[in-house]
C-alpha cells in the first residue's frame, strides 16, 4: 500500500498548485489518476519504461496490451512518431483536442514496454482542461490507460478510480463525472485506408465524412475469433464486465423486447436471485419489478453513452446478480455502446424475432 493524496481539482479552471504537483509526480516516475472528457485515465511518463511498468501492475494489466500516450499539442506528435498521413493530418485537424486516438508506426524514443512489443502507437489529445495540465506539467507524452482494475468497467467519477486503485498509485485528481462516459475512438491511420479499432464518441460517420470510407475491426461487433489477434489488443479481453451476469434483450419490437426481460426477471426472482434492469426512459416505468436503472433518454444517445459505466458499477455496488439490458441501434454513437454493452455480456444475447 502506499499512501494515495486525493485532490479536488476545479475542471475547468485546474488550480495551479495541484497540477504542478501532480506534474511533479509523474517527472520521478510516479503514477497520477486524472479526469479526461472521456473516462478517467491512470497516468505515467510514456517515455519511462519503468514508470509504465507500474501502471500494469496497479490496474492488474497484461503485459500485452499497449497504453495510449496523451499529448496536450498537436506538435508533439513529431516527436513520438515516423509518419503523418494526409488522412491523419485531417482527422487531427477536425477531431483534436478530443476524444478520437491515432494509432502511428512509432519513433524509437517510444518504449517497446508500452506498445506491448508493437511497432505502432496510439496516440490521443484530450480535449479535458486537467489532463492537459497535468500532461503541459510532467513536460513529457503521458501514457494513461482507464483508471480502473483491469477487466472492471471504466471510471467515469473520481469514486470510481478511488474505489478500484486507493492505495495503489500516488495520486487521484477529482474532476467530477468525465462527460462522454466511454473511452475514445480508435482508428489505425498507419496504413492507406484507416481501421476503426474501437468505436466512441467521434463516430464512423463523423470520420467518414473527413476522410471517405473507411475499413471496420470486424471485433468490434462479434467475439473476436480467438485464432485471430485483433487490431488492438485490448478487444480481445472479453471480461470487461461487472460482478453481475449481463444479459442483452434484442428484438426489432421494443414491448416485446419488454415482455421477454420482465418473463426473464420473474423467474429470477422465484429463484431467489438479485436482478436489474438496464431500461432507458422510455421504458423504465414498465418493469415493476427487479431494480431498474435508466441510462437516459433513446433519443439522446450521448446521454445513454455518459450512463452506461456508472451504471453497471451501480449494479455491482447493489449486489445485483443478473443484469437484463435492453439495445440500441447500433449507428452513430450506438456502435460504441453496443460494443461496451456486449463486452460487458461477454456477448450473450436474446433475439427477440417478431
Ligand atoms: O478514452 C481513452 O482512450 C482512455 C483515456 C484515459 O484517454 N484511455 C483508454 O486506454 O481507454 P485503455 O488502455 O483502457 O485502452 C487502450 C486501447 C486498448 O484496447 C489497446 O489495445 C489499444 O488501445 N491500443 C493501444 N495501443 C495500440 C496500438 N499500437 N495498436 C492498436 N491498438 C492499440
Ligand atoms: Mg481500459
Amino acid at each position: 500500500m502506499i499512501k494515495t493524496i486525493l485532490a479536488a481539482v476545479d475542471e475547468k479552471m485546474p488550480q495551479k498548485e495541484i497540477i504542478e504537483q501532480a506534474g511533479q509526480i509523474l517527472k520521478q516516475g510516479g503514477l497520477v489518476a486524472f479526469p479526461t472528457e472521456t473516462v478517467y485515465g491512470l497516468g505515467a511518463n510514456g517515455l519511462d519504461a519503468a514508470a509504465c511498468k507500474k501502471i500494469y501492475q496497479a490496474k492488474g494489466r497484461p503485459s500485452d496490451n499497449p497504453l495510449i500516450l496523451h499529448i496536450a499539442k498537436k506538435q508533439s506528435l513529431y516527436d513520438i512518431v515516423k509518419e503523418v498521413s494526409p488522412n491523419a493530418e485531417k482527422l487531427m485537424e477536425a477531431f483534436w483536442p478530443g476524444p478520437l486516438t491515432m494509432v502511428f508506426q512509432k519513433k524509437d524514443c517510444v518504449p517497446y514496454e508500452i506498445t506491448g512489443g508493437l511497432e505502432t502507437v496510439a496516440v490521443r489529445f484530450p480535449s479535458h482542461a486537467v489532463a492537459c495540465g497535468v500532461i503541459e506539467a510532467a513536460g513529457v507524452p503521458i501514457a494513461a490507460p482507464s483508471a480502473n482494475v483491469s477487466g472492471k468497467p471504466s471510471p467515469t467519477r473520481a469514486s470510481h478510480v478511488i474505489f478500484d486503485l486507493n492505495g495503489k498509485v500516488d495520486m487521484i485528481l477529482d474532476g467530477g463525472s468525465a462527460e462522454v462516459g466511454l473511452e475514445s475512438t480508435i482508428i489505425d491511420v498507419s496504413q492507406s485506408i484507416p481501421v476503426l479499432l474501437r468505436p466512441g464518441a467521434v463516430t464512423k460517420e463523423m470520420i467518414e465524412q473527413v476522410v471517405g470510407n473507411i475499413d471496420v475491426d470486424p471485433a468490434i461487433f462479434s467475439k473476436p475469433d480467438e485464432t485471430i489477434a485483433p487490431k488492438a489488443p485490448g478487444m480481445k479481453y472479453t471480461h470487461y464486465a461487472p460482478k453481475a451476469e449481463v444479459i442483452l434483450v434484442q428484438g426489432e419490437d421494443l414491448s416485446a423486447v419488454q415482455m421477454k426481460i420482465k418473463e426473464l426477471v420473474k423467474e429470477d426472482l422465484r429463484l431467489g436471485k438479485e436482478v436489474g434492469i438496464l431500461a432507458t426512459d422510455q421504458t423504465k416505468n414498465a418493469y415493476g419489478e427487479g431494480i431498474v436503472l435508466s441510462l437516459g433518454s433513446r433519443e439522446n444517445p450521448l446521454q445513454i453513452g455518459a450512463n452506461l459505466f456508472k451504471h453497471l458499477r451501480k449494479f455491482d455496488f447493489l449486489g445485483i446478480e443478473v443484469v437484463y439490458a435492453e439495445t440500441v441501434p447500433e449507428t452513430g454513437e450506438g456502435m460504441a455502446i453496443m460494443n461496451r454493452l456486449k463486452k460487458a455480456a461477454g456477448y450473450k444475447i436474446i433475439e427477440i424475432v417478431s
